[in-house]
């Protein structure tokens, strides 16, 4: 290999570093999941589904730890048990998530918000707040957690008021840590996709004049999927982004470019 290729291979190369990554039983956290270990992190597979990650574990010869991160008096019960199973975690994406509810906003029932907030939001903060002390002891670490362009904008037609709010409150925790947590190296960033096909938007796509509305709304023609969100969590994840912290960055082929 050239010393240039050698170099940008370096950039990129997670090896033997310990990854968490949440909502790994499908979508985009499943895709996190693999690209982290092909570029040579152990990864921990954290969600619900104890058969989707047991799966995926055995295929990233990775680490499976169920847990419901809604239920946040569960959620400390996961780093300490990725810190047994593989070590300290140096890389942290928090990347579970959903919308239980397409309510207008006027009648959002408060235990959805409640359960919204829970997931998205408070869940990442408190997984934040469980690797510090090892990152710190490290001396590095990288955290990024993934919202949504509606954290950014409106989206009209599809009602989301609370997922909105989580994921808006994703980017202002993560420029907060950033800042708290710089001086020990940690970095801390916020990855918010466009729409892209999964478990949560299948319905979405299965409907000729939804799936319609996305193609007008997204310039760049052709449909996003999870592995276009991937690379840039590759990039954050890696020394390839060590100079980066504080930031969201927008993966959604244009949408909130118009
Ligand atoms: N798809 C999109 O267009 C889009 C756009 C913007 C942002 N996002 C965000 O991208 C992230 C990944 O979503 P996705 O589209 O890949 O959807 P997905 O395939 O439905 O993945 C969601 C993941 O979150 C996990 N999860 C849900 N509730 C959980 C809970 N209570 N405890 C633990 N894990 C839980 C699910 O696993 P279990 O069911 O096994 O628990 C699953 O692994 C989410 O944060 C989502 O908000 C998606």
């Amino acid at each position: 290999m050239s010393p240039e290729r050698d170099a940008a291979a370096r950039m990129f190369g997670l090896e033997g570093r310990v990854a968490i990554v949440t909502g790994a039983s499908s979508g985009l956290g499943a895709a996190v999941a693999r690209a982290l270990a092909s570029l040579g992190a152990r990864v921990a597979v954290v969600a619900r589904r104890r058969d989707k990650l047991a799966e995926l574990a055995e295929r990233i010869d990775g680490f499976a730890v169920a847990c419901d991160l809604s239920d946040l008096d569960r959620v400390g019960s996961v780093v300490p048990a990725v810190v047994e199973g593989l070590g300290p975690p140096e890389i942290l994406v928090n990347a579970a998530g959903t919308m239980f509810t397409t309510e207008r906003a006027e009648s959002e029932p408060l235990d959805a918000v409640r359960r919204t907030t829970d997931l998205n939001l408070l869940a990442p903060f408190l997984l934040a707040q469980a690797v510090f002390p090892h990152m710190r002891a490290v001396g590095r670490g990288v955290i990024i957690n993934v919202s949504s362009i509606s954290g950014r904008v409106g989206i009209p037609g599809i009602p989301q008021a609370s997922y909105a709010a989580s994921k808006a409150g994703l980017s202002g925790l993560s420029a907060e840590l950033a800042v708290q947590w710089a001086k020990h190296s940690i970095r801390v960033n916020t990855v918010a996709p466009g729409f892209f096909r999964s478990e949560i938007t299948g319905p979405l796509y299965e409907s000729e004049r939804a799936a319609e509305y996305l193609r007008r709304n997204t310039p760049l023609p052709k449909e996003g999927t999870a592995d276009d969100i991937v690379g840039a969590i590759l990039w954050l994840a890696g020394d390839a982004g060590s100079y980066v912290t504080g930031q969201t960055v927008v993966v959604d082929g244009g949408w909130t470019a118009r």
